[in-house]
């Protein structure tokens, strides 16, 4: 658990039963905060009970862990430790703050160093990765600021919004 002047910033495992109960399903509904995830599924019409589906298979699963972003008792997003490699030591990280009127507060920088913290000391990793899409200002900075190193650029790789755009690879012994 982490302080931001008063406000308390920790992670909160989700629960695909209580996915309903939240704003999740309307984050991943708002085009603006999906801009740059790369799924392509969220911007067809989707089912709400596959967004559960997505979420019971991460519950289940070995080599996942997915987490409400908690400021107090307010959920404002996820964050997900993936794709772990049990072997290697190694994971994946992808962050969404959801709740607009919190970007551009710090919030994404911290809870980066909040998942180094979490994944090093409970998980017992040695090194995380992430890939944003250049355009992705935020995210590149919020890396760069936890000193992530660049470790590839894969030049027009994604297709976003008709262009194709560098995906950027960032990763860190932790
Ligand atoms: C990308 C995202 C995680 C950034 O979170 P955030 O909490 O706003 O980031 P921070 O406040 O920690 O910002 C880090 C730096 O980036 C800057 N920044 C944040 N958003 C920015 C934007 N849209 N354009 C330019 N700079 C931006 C901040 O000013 C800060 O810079 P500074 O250190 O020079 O002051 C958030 O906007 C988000 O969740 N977006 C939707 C989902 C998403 O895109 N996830 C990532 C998929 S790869």
């Amino acid at each position: 658990m982490k302080k931001n002047n008063k406000n308390k910033i920790y992670l909160k495992p989700i629960k695909s039963v209580d996915i309903k109960k939240t704003n999740y399903i309307k984050w991943l509904k708002d085009k603006e905060v999906i801009k740059y995830l790369y799924r392509q599924e969220l911007f067809k019409p989707f089912k709400n009970k596959d967004i559960v589906k997505y979420v019971q298979k991460l519950e289940k699963s070995k080599n996942d862990y997915f987490y409400f972003i908690k400021i107090n008792k307010t959920n404002i997003g996820t964050v997900k430790i993936g794709h772990i490699d049990w072997y290697s030591r190694t994971g994946d990280l992808g962050i969404m703050i959801g709740e607009k009127e919190y970007w551009n507060k710090g919030y994404a920088t911290k809870v980066i160093k909040l998942v180094c913290k979490h994944s090093k000391r409970k998980l017992k990793l040695r090194k995380l990765v992430a890939g944003t899409p250049s355009l992705n200002v935020g995210m590149v900075k919020a890396f760069k600021k936890n000193k992530f190193k660049l470790e590839g650029n894969r030049k027009k790789q994604l297709l976003i919004f008709n262009k194709y755009i560098d995906h950027i690879l960032f990763g860190k012994i932790i």
